[in-house]
Parts: structure tokens; sequence; C-alpha cells
């Protein structure tokens, strides 16, 4: 188990004890190995157990946080006070993935110290192991190399960037002309440079991705980008159908969690309707002494 101050209560996840907490170095030594790297989101306490209990490598607390667990419709009006929140309840629910912490939009762009200063709280306040930040341009790559250079390690994530969506045209792929495909692999360059330890590359035809591939010594973890990254990320709400309707293309749904909700819940608003529940064994018992004793004491004060 790790040893991380901001894990206030003793696990019950089923963890492997014989697994190691993830590392910069060993996830460097997964991508020269070619093994592949395992990461989800998590937003909650119960989300982080699920991907503890599923041994993954990388757990992101994600801006997507917005749109799968705050109901926006985009990333941008999340705060880092939620997601300060957010991570808080992650980290106390991981034992061995690294957790990457991401800094949500117009906590990072305005300067590099604005960049540093976030930085520090998701690593101080929520025990963030490294964050995450969106885009490849000069910006980006500065904001990248600060945040760095005082210390935490940073995720890049090019292609698809939710935060600039409105920029970029839309939720839609990126890089299907031979001029923007080769931003991205220029941008992914310029992210590898300022030091980030891993990138995300977000809906870029797979094609594409294989192509840049070569030329990134770092790990790429992939979404909606291909096989070829060295590892591959999903929403959790995604994956486990905790959302109306099916999501991007890419999204392959591992269960209806959904549907089991609505079922679930329904079933409880019938039984309480139909007096089923509570049944018996839902409630306390009393000693019958003290419950005649009790009449009496009511009795009294209602003047019987
Ligand atoms: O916010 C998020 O969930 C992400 C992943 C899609 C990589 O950035």
């Amino acid at each position: 188990m790790s040893s991380h101050p901001n894990i206030a209560r003793t696990l019950d996840v089923p963890s492997d004890p014989g697994r190691l907490p993830m590392t910069l170095p060993l996830l460097a030594e997964k991508k020269r190995r070619g093994e592949p790297v395992v990461m989800v989101t998590a937003y909650d306490y119960p989300s982080a157990r699920a991907a503890e209990a599923a041994g993954v490598d990388l757990v992101l607390v994600g801006d997507s946080a917005a749109t799968t667990v705050l109901g926006h419709s985009a990333t941008t009006p999340v705060r880092l006070e939620d997601m300060l929140v957010l991570a808080s309840a992650v980290r106390r629910g991981l034992a061995t993935p690294l957790l990457i912490g991401d800094l949500p939009f117009g906590s990072y762009e305005v300067s590099d110290e604005q960049a540093i200063a976030t930085a520090v709280r998701m690593v101080q306040e929520a025990g963030c192991d490294a964050v995450k930040l969106e885009g490849g341009a000069e910006a980006p790559a500065s904001r990248a190399r600060a945040i760095i250079g005082a210390g935490v390690p940073v995720m890049g994530h090019v292609g698809l960037t939710p935060q600039t969506a409105t920029a970029l045209g839309g939720w839609k792929a990126q890089g299907r002309s031979a001029q923007a495909a080769a931003r991205i692999a220029e941008h992914a360059l310029a992210l590898q440079d300022a030091g980030c330890f891993a990138i995300v590359f977000e809906a870029i035809p797979a094609a594409v991705t294989e192509e840049i591939m070569p030329v990134i010594d770092v790990p790429v973890i992939g979404i909606g980008a291909g096989p070829a990254t060295d590892g591959q990320v999903l929403v959790f709400h995604d994956l486990l159908g905790i959302r109306d309707g099916l999501g991007p293309r890419f999204v392959k749904r591992y269960a209806n969690l959904q549907q089991e909700m609505n079922a679930g819940v329904s079933a409880y608003a019938e039984d309480v309707r139909a007096r089923r529940y509570p049944a018996p064994e839902h409630t306390y018992s009393i000693d019958p002494r003290e419950l005649a004793e009790l009449r009496e004491l009511l009795a009294a004060a209602a003047g019987r």
C-alpha cells in the first residue's frame, strides 16, 4: 500500500499485494518493453477503488468531470476548486496507480507562474503525483516546461483538446489533412522537448498516429487514436455506460451501469410505494419491557 500522506483511511480495495506503485521510471520501462499501459479516468472514491481493483497503471482525474459528474455540456466550466475536491477523493481510493490531475481551463493559460501555482495546488492539496495540460503550441509547451522546472511531472495532450474544441471547429477528429497531422507531430515533439513524461493523443486517425509514433520517445496514451500508441485511456463513465447515448465512436462499452442504476432506483421507489420496504429485517428491535415503559411515559406525557 502507498504511504501517501493524503490516504487518510485504510483501503478496503482488493489490490494485488505484490503490485508495485507505478512510478515514472516504471512507466518508461513499460514503453521500452512494449507492454501496453492502461489508463482510466476517475472522479471519486468508488471509481478510484474500481481502478485500483483492476490494477490499472495510470488514473486521470480528467476535466471531463465537467460533463461526466457535474452535468455540463463542455469541459470548460469545471473550476480548480472542483478538481481539487474530486482529486482528493480519488487519492483516498488509490494505492498503486500514478495519479494525474487535469489542469482545468483558465487555471494555467495566463502565465507560467499561474501554471506552476495551479500544479502545486493539485499536488499539495489533492495529492496528485502529476498533472496534465492540453495543447502543444508555444504557450502550452512553455507552461509544461515551467511546471516541470518546479518539480511537478507533466503529461501533455494533443489532437482533440476539448478545452479549446470551439477553436478547433467542434468535438471532431483532428489531423485529417497532411498539414494538420504535421502540426500534431510538431506539438507532441514540443511537449516531449519540454520534458513531459507522457502524452495523450486524442481523436487522431490511426494511420497518422502510426506515422508519428517513431519520433516520440515518451509513452503515448491514445483515446480514439488507434492501436499504435503505447497505451489506451477511456473515460470511466463511457466504458461503463454511465451516460445517455453511445458517446464517441472510439468508445467500447463494457457495462451498462446507467440502465442498472435506473432499474435499481425504480425498484426501490416501487417497494416504498407498495410498502414492501422496509421489511422486518431492515428494522431495529427494542426490549419489550422498554417498549412497555415507553408507552407509559408517552401516555403520561399526553395526560392520559
Ligand atoms: O478529461 C479527460 O477525461 C481527458 C481524457 C479524455 C484523456 O483528458
